[in-house]
């Protein structure tokens, strides 16, 4: 490490030699006064006191100097031992600090460098001593001084110690790169700031990482953006598609409802037929009475009323939803049970129905109509190919925790376990060119996307089961 600073050696402790030369001091003049007046009290002659004392001083003479001896000596190994304990002490700091993986540096209250290690030389790319005529203001850029000096006085100054905080060195060759470092104080005796010192870490290479990962993560959301947009447009165009697929199937279905408007209508036709047929006959008899003519027109205008309700029917099925609205299930049923009974009836499909509630429903009744009318037309197809003596389909409508709830049961056998998952998939069909694969998979749309509701399938003993919960 190199340093500037005058080692502040801790000195050997005069004081405690001092204490031992007083004591020894009064010790002696005590010695020498009380052995002289004792000597004085026990002998009486002066030649016998005078030889004494001669004694008296060679033997105090002989113990201190053996004292002093033993002083002497302790005071000096002390010393040496302090010595070689600085020592051990220095090359344990300088190693410390030259050990460091870390810039070491500091600093005078004036800013000048005094102390700092390898790794900060090379850092800067200075020469060996170089950097002791500097301060840490000259190797800083100047757009930083005032937010160091900031930190500083408010933090290093007011506390001892500053945040980590980032700013930049600028190197001998003039480049400049970010360092992040921590300044604490050091201060004397007397409290006064007497050094301030810092490790400092290159963040060059850290710098560099972060600036590559904000522009991967602004690549990344300009790719959500284009991602989402893609998704956007996909889901758009397979609602367009699926708006194609529902409209194919209502198509489909008008077909079906002009062959169950023809079975609707031929009873009243013909009634109407025979009732204009018998006009002729009864004219020819004089049975043509002003009375008779009324009530022949008033039954014919009541068939013909039923004929045009039965096409308003009809007709209402078609007008498409535009918003959602309450209606009650077990209505919706009777009335598409109304607009194919005529149908059914003439393939002597019998339909029975079970309301053990009456559910009210919020959604679109006319799609809710669809539906049923896709499962029913399903379960007429499956029984008129697999003949049954009594086919037969049971619809029942419940609530269960206040959600609706309608079955759909026919006695056709079931739907084989092989392509039981897959009836709702779109186009998928046993029907050949009659089947388009589209009932199914509209019908799941509507009651669970439309209708936040569930629309399964199973097989019981006698034949399928469809479920739909709203
Ligand atoms: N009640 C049922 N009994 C037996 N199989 C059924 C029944 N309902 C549906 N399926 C089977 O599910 C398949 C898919 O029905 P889906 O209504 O989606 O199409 P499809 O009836 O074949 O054609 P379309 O689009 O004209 O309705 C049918 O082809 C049939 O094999
Ligand atoms: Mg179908």
């Amino acid at each position: 490490m190199k340093t500037a600073l005058n080692k502040n050696i801790k000195r050997p402790n005069h004081y405690d030699v001092l204490k031992i030369i007083t004591i020894y001091a009064i010790f002696s003049c005590l010695w020498i006064y009380m052995s002289d007046t004792a000597l004085g009290l026990l002998i009486t002659d002066r030649a016998t006191i005078i030889h004494i004392s001669v004694y008296k001083g060679i033997l105090f003479v002989i113990i201190t100097s053996i004292l002093l001896y033993q002083l002497v000596r302790r005071y000096m190994l002390e010393s040496g031992q302090l010595k070689e304990v600085i020592k051990k002490n220095d090359l344990l700091f300088n190693l410390l600090y030259e050990g460091m993986m870390d810039a070491y540096c500091s600093v005078d209250m004036t800013g000048k460098i005094l102390q700092y290690n390898e790794v900060f030389r090379n850092m800067l790319g200075y020469e060996a001593e170089e950097l002791f005529f500097k301060t840490y203001l000259d190797i800083t850029p100047v757009k930083w001084h005032s937010m160091e000096i900031k930190i500083i006085e408010e933090q290093v100054l007011a506390r001892g110690y500053s945040e980590i905080y980032e700013k930049e060195y600028c190197k001998k060759n003039g480049t400049i790169f970010p360092v992040e470092l921590r300044t604490q104080l050091i201060r004397d005796d007397q409290g006064n700031p007497y050094v301030m010192w810092a490790i400092v870490r290159d963040i060059t290479e850290r710098k560099l990482a972060q600036g590559r990962l904000a522009r991967k993560r602004l690549e990344l959301e300009e790719l959500n953006q284009s991602l989402e947009k893609r998704v956007e447009q996909a889901i758009l165009e397979l609602r367009q598609r699926d708006q194609v697929l529902y409209q194919q199937n209502r198509l489909a279905a008008m077909g079906e409802m002009i062959h169950n408007i023809a079975h609707q209508w031929r009873q009243p036709l013909n009634m109407l037929g025979l009732t204009i047929q018998q006009l002729p006959f009864l004219y020819d008899r004089d049975h043509f009475s002003k009375e008779f003519l009324d009530k022949t027109v008033g039954d014919a205008m009541v068939l013909i009323q039923h004929m045009s309700k039965t096409i308003d029917d009809f007709r209402n099925f078609f007008k498409p939803d535009k918003e959602k609205e309450e209606f009650k299930v077990s209505q919706i049923i009777s009335n598409t049970i109304q607009l194919v009974k005529a149908s059914f009836d003439s393939d002597q499909i019998e339909i029975v129905m079970d309301c053990r509630d009456d559910p009210v429903v919020h959604g679109y009744p006319n799609e809710y109509t669809q539906v049923i009318l896709n499962i029913l037309s399903n379960a007429k197809d499956a029984l008129m190919t697999r003949k049954n003596d009594s086919p037969q389909v049971c619809i029942t409508v419940s609530a269960e925790q206040g959600r609706s709830v309608v079955t759909i049961r026919d006695n056709a056998g079931g739907i084989p376990d092989e392509i039981l998952p897959k009836v709702f998939d779109p186009h998928f069909s046993t029907k050949g060119p009659q089947g388009t694969g589209i009932g199914l998979f509209m019908a799941k749309n509507i009651i669970e996307r439309n209708m936040n509701g569930r629309l399964s399938v199973r097989n019981n003993e006698v034949g399928a089961e469809f479920r739909i919960e709203v």
